[in-house]
């Protein structure tokens, strides 16, 4: 019985083919479900104690053998198929692909940029890391004026005159030393401050600075325009404007959007107030002007500017600003169905 095997064991040593038939043949022979090894298998019981180890090693062998065999036979007819240029079946399934997100902030910037377009407003882009000019001389801020505290600097090295920006501010500055107006820009970007990271506040977060000047362009003017800003963003176009201070307008004043007080999270955001803090804007401060090259008696102008986060935790109901740095793909996939 053990010789028989051997024999069998040559044969499938020496089969060869280059025909899938063939090969299926060989298969149900050898290793089918009535197939040699399973007759030889059936056989084992029968066999007497002294003679089961040889026959065990042997019947193993020829299984080994066999099924090595058709692996290696079967490999070779495909890297064949393969290699003539053929696809294999056409009609199987594609691999599925995973399909990427938008960033939210990316998202909300978009927006505004397309809100901006549409009443004329090209946008422009600036340095992130900046001189004390650009950020703050420029935009009547001298050294010692006590409105820098207002926001906290990241110096780089010992170099008090190389900064990372404060606020996108810089671009106007930048943007009128180059340009003549009219000027109807708006200038999205990433700006950096020395703060300690909370779920309300970013050391790095993102800001919109817009800026128009013309010809008597007027406070009326830049109401309008953050009206119609404000509706068409969060549909809502009841807005007020509060006195306030910054150095690089006159007047200032901060943007109330009545957002509300429908529900509990209304409530909450505005605290019970329906009122939510949006931006602050101005009428661009004449020395500002002069500082880059525009004459303040032939044209006037507004600026406003507004933080990115804070748009998009209103849109989104995001609670944590923290989140949208963490990469964290399970919040990053909510944004899969928006543009
Ligand atoms: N730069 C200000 C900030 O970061 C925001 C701002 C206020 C920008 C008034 C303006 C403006 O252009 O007119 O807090």
């Amino acid at each position: 019985m053990t010789d028989k095997i051997k024999e069998f064991i040559v044969e499938a040593r020496e089969f060869h083919t280059d025909s899938k038939e063939q090969l299926e043949a060989f298969r149900i022979k050898f290793l089918g479900s009535k197939g040699l090894l399973k007759e030889f298998f059936a056989e084992f019981k029968n066999v007497p104690n002294e003679m089961k180890k040889e026959f065990g090693q042997v019947i193993n062998e020829l299984k080994n053998t066999a099924e090595e065999k058709v692996k290696s036979i079967h490999e070779m007819l495909e890297s064949k198929e393969e290699s003539k240029g053929g696809y294999g079946d056409l009609s199987r399934p594609g691999e599925p692909m995973v399909i990427g997100s938008r960033h939210p902030i990316s998202l909300v910037k978009n927006q505004i940029i397309d809100i901006f377009s549409t009443i004329g407003f090209n946008v422009s882009e600036g340095p992130e890391i900046e001189d004390d000019w650009h950020n703050f001389t420029a935009l009547n801020l001298p050294e010692y004026h006590p409105a820098r505290d207002m926001q906290d600097t990241f110096f780089i090295q010992t170099n008090p005159d190389v900064l990372l920006r404060t606020h996108t501010s810089s671009v106007q500055v930048r943007y009128m030393e180059n340009n003549k107006p009219p000027i109807r820009t708006i200038s999205p970007g990433r700006v950096f401050r020395n703060e300690a990271v909370s779920s309300r506040s970013h050391c790095i977060f993102h800001q919109v600075e817009g800026l128009y000047i013309d010809k008597d362009v007027s406070f009326a003017d830049l109401k309008q325009t953050l009206q119609y800003f404000t509706k068409e963003m969060f549909g809502k176009s009841k807005i007020r404007l509060r006195p306030s201070y910054f150095p690089f307008t006159e007047p200032s004043a901060e943007v109330d959007i009545y957002w509300g007080l429908k529900t509990e999270t209304d409530y909450r955001i505005t605290k019970g107030t329906g009122w939510l803090e949006i931006m602050g804007c101005g009428m661009v401060d004449p020395n500002v002007l002069r500082n880059c090259g525009i004459n303040p008696d032939e044209n006037t102008g507004f600026a406003f500017g507004m933080g990115i986060e804070r748009i998009a935790m209103l849109l989104y109901q995001i609670g944590d600003i923290r989140m949208f740095y963490e990469n964290d793909v399970r919040f990053l996939e909510q944004f899969k169905s928006s543009i």
